[in-house]
């Protein structure tokens, strides 16, 4: 297996090991607990499983904080230079699996922090252009028009996010067909998050939200978590 085959994504891409990031100068991953991805029967998601370019969902590395898991269908970047809104410089290492195709990340939008709920999500990957977006292949936040490129570490391509969507980084596994995420990548936006929607949060999660999650996520589709996609 190759070394970037390791990576998930940071917030936005399967690429590197927690280990390589560890490593590299500008690597800026935050280690949480491995957790494996897995379908709606518990059995460990397998990269080749993934259906291209569907929004599907878990939730990483708290309860309460949800990420995008993307088959982009066509090879990543291999290495993008980025920064966060803070000026901290990473590199993030592009998609996994056979094709370097599946990326993760946060999909808390990095400008106002908008969200996948139960009820509505303004914040999905559309696979075509559209009247919002001119690109195609876009992570687009229908709250202000944010819009990221998934095949480059979510970089910000239009809109007024400062930074790109936090990724999520594969962590090392001895099976490696399987999907364990276990560091994230970028500018996290956790704490503001959990300020801002405690309320929300708590209705959501009880006192569960800010947990860490346990040694599984479950990944759903996003059309059967959220009840209405706004689309725009
Ligand atoms: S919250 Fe996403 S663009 Fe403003």
């Amino acid at each position: 297996m190759q070394r970037r085959d390791f990576i998930l994504g940071c917030a936005a891409g399967l690429g590197c090991s927690t280990d390589a990031l560890a490593q590299s100068p500008s690597g800026t991953a935050r280690p949480y607990r491995r957790a494996l991805l897995v379908d709606a029967r518990g059995e460990g998601l397998l990269a080749r499983e993934i259906a291209p370019r569907q929004n599907l969902l878990f939730h990483y590395p708290y309860v309460g904080t949800p990420a995008f898991l993307l088959n982009l269908g066509r090879p990543t970047a291999t290495s993008s230079a980025l920064s966060t809104a803070k000026r901290s410089r990473y590199q993030w290492r592009g998609g996994v699996g056979a094709a370097r195709s599946i990326v993760a990340f946060s999909a808390i939008c990095a400008h106002q922090m908008a969200y996948p709920t139960r009820d509505i999500s303004f914040i999905s990957f559309r696979e075509q252009a559209g009247p919002q977006h001119r690109r195609a292949e876009v992570i687009h936040c229908c709250a202000e028009h944010s819009q990221y490129d998934p095949a480059d570490g979510a970089r910000v391509v239009a809109g007024p996010a400062t930074q790109p969507l936090a990724a999520g980084v594969r962590a090392p596994d001895p099976a490696p067909a399987t999907l364990p995420a276990g560091a994230t990548q970028g500018g996290e936006l956790f704490d503001a998050f959990f300020a801002k929607y405690e309320v929300r949060l708590s209705l959501e999660y009880g006192a569960r939200a800010r947990d860490r999650v346990g040694e599984t996520c479950t990944v759903v589709p996003m059309d059967q978590y959220c009840r209405q996609q706004v689309r725009c």
